[in-house]
């Protein structure tokens, strides 16, 4: 008997906080999973082509981690993957196919292991909390992490709240928009950031759309990743004339995310112009509505 499971996308940040913040996006993979005479594995999607198909697979090294925690021996597993979230372009991707394979192989022997053990896990797979807490938990997720240890809370997303995402079609990897950033920053900057971080948590909590576009701003990552994302500097400075409500570079990039009021008739506007502007730099991308 086999399990399946659906993970969602998920942004992390949204702007000012940094390795903190986290949303699930209404993006998703799916992993099923059994128990098998041996291993093999079925990708399905554009982005998988790539993935080993043997025991090297991150899948596959996920769920031994599951059952060696657990105590248990099931050493041959039938993998299935299917995925529509486009792979390192900030939307965590791979955040998703950790928690998928932890919560699968979890699920596949009787669930012994509780949420707030996987949430380590992952974290420690990831070495941020804030991608892999909103694929576990869903919905807007604020997490601590302290090296061995990760804390959530889960906030239920304003139901006005609106998503739209422009992703361009070139790959960036976490690693390289990670080594970009600074080892020490200016206090004030970290005040500015630590604010508007509370600001905006405050906000999505209680439903004040209209903070969103003074809390939705960061100093820690963003103006430091605007170099390896052309049309993002202007995208950040503009957007909230163009429509939304507020906007951030999505996790690492190279996605771009505006949060939109679902009411709000400047929808198309505002996605025209994302592409006009990325566009200009010669960059290709494709927009998605989401929550
Ligand atoms: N918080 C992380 C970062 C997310 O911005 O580097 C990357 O997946």
């Amino acid at each position: 008997r086999g399990v399946r499971v659906r993970i969602p996308a998920s942004t992390a940040n949204l702007g000012p906080g940094f390795d903190t913040l986290g949303m699930a996006l209404t993006l998703y993979a799916w992993i099923e999973m059994k128990p098998a005479e041996s291993t093999v594995f079925h990708l399905y999607g554009d982005n998988l082509d790539g993935l080993p198909k043997d025991k090297s697979n991150l899948i596959y090294k996920v769920a031994q981690s599951v059952f060696k925690e657990a105590g248990v021996s099931v050493p041959e597993l039938e993998i299935s993957m299917y995925s529509d979230i486009p792979l390192t372009r900030g939307l965590g991707s791979s955040a998703s196919a950790i928690v998928g394979a932890l919560y699968a192989a979890n699920l596949l022997i009787g669930s012994p292991l509780d949420e707030h053990k996987l949430f380590d896990m992952a974290t420690t797979l990831e070495n941020h909390p804030d991608n892999v807490g909103a694929s576990l938990f869903g919905g807007i997720i604020t997490a601590v992490w302290d090296g061995s240890h990760a804390a959530a809370l889960r906030i239920e997303p304003p139901a006005d709240l609106e998503v739209l995402v422009a992703i361009p079609d070139f790959q960036l990897s976490t690693s390289k928009a990670r080594e970009i950033l600074p080892r020490q920053v200016e206090l004030s900057d970290a005040v500015y950031n630590v604010s508007r971080a509370s600001l905006l948590t405050a906000a999505l909590a209680s439903g004040r759309l209209d903070l969103i576009k003074d809390a939705m701003r960061d100093r820690l990552h963003q103006p430091y990743r605007a170099a390896l994302v052309p049309g993002m500097a202007r995208i950040l400075d503009e957007a909230t004339a163009n429509g939304a409500l507020g906007t951030a570079l999505s996790g690492a990039g190279p996605t771009l995310l505006a949060l939109v009021d679902r009411r709000s008739n400047r929808r198309e506007e505002l996605k025209q112009f994302l592409l006009k502007t990325l566009g200009q730099e010669g960059i290709t991308a494709k927009t998605i509505w989401l929550k």
